[in-house]
């Protein structure tokens, strides 16, 4: 299994791209199964999890064609209706495709995703608004059996602020019969995204960005030509990597009005920024001495702090001055990264929820493990700023949500080196 060796102690310069948003590229990939025909995906990022929903739509009878960021899907009258275990186990996200399947067929058969490294993650929320719209749903032998003659609009309060199901309904509800009011529905920028597209797809939509969504339902939508919205959370990661080794570096290809929780924190922390319209620069701090402030920090939906981010935030905060307090509200496990940071040196006390970060002078590098993406993401930070070597292992979960990771920190001189070894 691949491995990431890190030298710590590099400083970074220069220009780094954004890749085009995983979060959102999954969605519009089951968005496509809507329609027949041509869909064509420009800023598509090359990741393990797009592959992942490519096979999904190829077993369901798509053709697709990924070339230099450009994807082209050919979306045929569909006679497969069932997502395998063993591709929606794979990736969680395959869920997404309950909602096209059932709206456009009346029928879809969806694995059960199961639990994941970050919490148990139940799709109760799905279903429920599946089943507001008139669907029949049953649980057997580990799928959700979904049917409806037609989908029906209807209001539906999401009890908790879910991405997955606010896109699964939205998806639903453009080709039901009538209008769906969505209420504390998510407002993450990567929903907005996907009503894009729907809308070039002739979908009658409004309210995207706030918490009340209406969909007025339509017969038939038709492909279209969409690009991707860049990446925040690889945006953040980035600059969070220019923070931690000091260095300024130039991120580019970013929307920087989905990063302004994160400014804002960082800014706390004592970094200054120039911010272009598609551009942060972080600045560097001249004086040799500079050391960040420690800031709490509480993971909610957005637009407040993502929780995407939480464990890239830690890496940070683990060399603070100070003492921070991290709370994740989001998951009721995201703190997996804890006990390998605490490997090269970091002083955390994590409970359920919340960690408390007595910053440190120093980390030191050493044999870590990454346990999901956003972990991996944490400690290849925490490497660049740790004295010495540090080994992240298993870092197949970072192929599956940061394209060419390792490739862009190199450019920026930091010392990544991927490498195969036995795990
Ligand atoms: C999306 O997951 C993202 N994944 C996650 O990105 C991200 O962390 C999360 O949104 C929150 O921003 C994709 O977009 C593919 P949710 P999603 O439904 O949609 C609970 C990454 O690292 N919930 O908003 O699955 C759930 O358990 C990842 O790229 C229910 O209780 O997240 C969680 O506690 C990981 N019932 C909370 O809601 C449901 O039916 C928010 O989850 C659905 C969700």
């Amino acid at each position: 299994m691949d491995r990431l060796v890190v030298k710590g102690g590099q400083s970074l310069r220069g220009e780094v791209q954004v890749s085009g948003a995983k979060n959102s590229a999954l969605k519009l990939i089951f968005a496509s199964l809507l329609a027949e025909g041509e869909h064509v995906f420009r800023n598509v990022p090359a990741l393990k999890d797009v592959e992942s929903a490519c096979l999904l739509i190829q077993s369901l009878g798509c053709e697709t064609h990924f070339q230099n960021g450009t994807l082209r899907i050919k979306v045929p009258q569909i006679t497969n209706y069932e997502a395998s275990y063993d591709l929606v186990r794979k990736m969680r996200a395959s869920i997404l495709c309950l909602g096209p399947l059932l709206s456009k067929y009346g029928f879809a058969q969806v694995s059960l995703p199961g639990g994941c490294a970050i919490g148990t993650r139940p799709i109760d929320l799905h279903i429920a608004a599946m089943k507001a719209l008139g669907a029949q749903i049953e649980i057997k032998d580990g799928y959700v059996v979904a049917r409806a003659k037609k989908l029906k609009g209807s209001n539906f309060l999401f009890e908790t602020s879910t991405v997955g199901g606010t896109e699964n309904m939205l998806m639903a509800a453009a080709l039901a019969d009538g209008v769906t009011t969505l209420e504390n529905a998510a407002k993450e920028p990567e929903i907005i995204d996907l009503v894009n597209y729907l809308k070039m797809m002739g979908a009658r939509i409004s309210g995207e960005g706030t918490s009340v969504i209406q969909v007025t339902g339509i017969d038939r939508l038709k492909p279209a030509e969409f690009t991707v919205m860049p990446d925040r959370i690889e945006a953040g990661t980035l600059l969070i990597a220019g923070a931690i080794t000091k260095s300024e570096i130039h991120v580019s290809c970013l929307e920087p009005g989905h990063l302004e929780t994160v400014l804002t924190k960082l800014k706390d922390c004592g970094f200054s920024f120039h911010v272009e319209k598609n551009a942060i620069t972080i600045l560097q701090n001249k004086s040799a001495e500079f050391v960040w402030n420690a800031v709490d920090v509480t993971t909610q939906p957005y637009p407040l702090f993502p929780t995407d981010l939480q464990a890239q935030f830690m890496a940070l905060m683990t060399l603070a001055e100070g003492t921070s307090v991290i709370t994740e509200t989001v998951f009721e496990n995201r703190f997996m990264h804890v006990q390998e940071l605490i490997r090269l040196g970091a002083d955390i006390s994590p409970k359920t929820r919340v960690a408390v970060i007595r910053g440190k002078k120093i980390l030191n590098g050493a044999p870590v493990m990454a346990t999901d993406l956003r972990a991996s993401a944490s400690l290849v930070l925490a490497g660049l700023a740790a004295q010495g070597e540090t080994i992240i292992n298993r870092i197949y979960h970072l192929d599956r949500g940061y394209e060419k990771f390792e490739k862009k920190l190199s450019m920026l001189g930091a010392h990544v080196v991927r490498t195969s070894g036995s795990d």
